[in-house]
């Protein structure tokens, strides 16, 4: 089955799917996205990701081209179209494509956004083989710009921080600021000691991941302690367990960082019961 995508306006199969060279995305990397995760054929905190959009859009000073219940349909017509059961939703906003390369923002009015979307199909996700044996992670200095918060498709680094991780045998990387922990490569970070959850604060230096709040949420409804403060690679090493949280991954357990095997080796009570909590609770506002 061709998959059918949609770019401004248009739903089309993914072969006749068509941006300018021009555009500022492909040029300058000006461009920001999404990623929802799609579980029973519906969207996981669909909410959450459009008012994050809408922020990201806003810091960087260009225009939402897209209403929320417009996107929502775009979303559930690809959702239907492609048969996507469990997978992701991939949705790109870019400056869009002016005559010429020019560092200046173009004029909003005469240069519309482009926007594009598509479906990814992961059959199996929630029930993720890897989950059950949980990851390793390496870490690595965190050389990204200042403003991690806005959700910007300026992915180089955090490629080269995967490639880096398969290199050394591992699954991700941890990247490493003024000795602290940020966050993964393409998720937050998290470590567990006792009972408590303990992650770094947001700020300008992490995504405020949609995950992140959900889970927190959840962790503090089912009692456990939730601790947002910054911790250092040598604390994780010593911590009980950690894990990772992401629209593609939900939680996902960490059981080496850095050669360290944490715990017995295995994922651990906490992070799997977030896990099952995440899932379940999530699967209920689904929508
Ligand atoms: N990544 N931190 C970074 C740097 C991320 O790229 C992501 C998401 C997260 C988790 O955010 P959320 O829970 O809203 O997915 C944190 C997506 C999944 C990606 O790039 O594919």
């Amino acid at each position: 089955m061709t998959r059918t995508v949609y770019v401004n306006g248009e739903y089309l199969p993914e072969t006749e799917a068509k941006v300018s060279i021009f555009d500022r995305g492909f040029l300058m990397a000006d461009g920001v996205y999404e990623v929802t995760s799609v579980l029973g054929g519906k969207l996981i905190d669909f909410d959450g990701h459009a008012i994050r959009l809408a922020r990201s859009l806003n810091e960087l000073d260009m225009n939402n081209p897209i209403s929320k219940e417009d996107l929502l349909v775009v979303h559930r017509e690809l959702v239907r179209v492609n048969e996507i059961d469990e997978g992701m939703i991939y949705l790109q906003i870019t400056r869009g494509a002016p005559s010429d390369r020019d560092f200046a923002f173009p004029d909003p009015d005469t240069t519309p956004c482009t926007i594009v979307l598509f479906t990814q199909n992961k059959p199996g996700l929630a029930n993720s083989p890897a989950a059950k044996v949980g990851m390793k992670v390496i870490s690595i200095e965190d050389i990204r710009w200042g403003r991690r918060d806005i959700k910007t498709v300026q992915l180089l680094y955090p490629s080269m921080g995967k490639m880096m991780a398969k290199k050394a045998g591992a699954d991700d990387a941890w990247m490493i600021e003024d000795g602290f922990v940020t966050e993964g490569t393409s998720n937050n970070a998290y470590i567990v000691k006792g009972n408590t959850i303990i992650t770094r604060a947001l700020s300008n230096d992490i995504l405020h991941g949609i995950t992140r709040a959900a889970v927190l949420r959840f962790a503090q409804e089912a009692q456990m302690d939730v601790e947002e403060r910054n911790f250092t690679i040598e604390e994780a090493m010593q911590a009980d367990e950690a894990f990772i949280t992401s629209a593609s991954t939900f939680v996902m357990p960490v059981v080496e960082i850095d050669g360290a095997i944490l715990g017995d080796g295995t994922p651990g009570r906490v992070a799997p019961r977030l896990r099952e909590i995440y899932l379940e609770e999530s699967l209920k506002k689904a929508i």
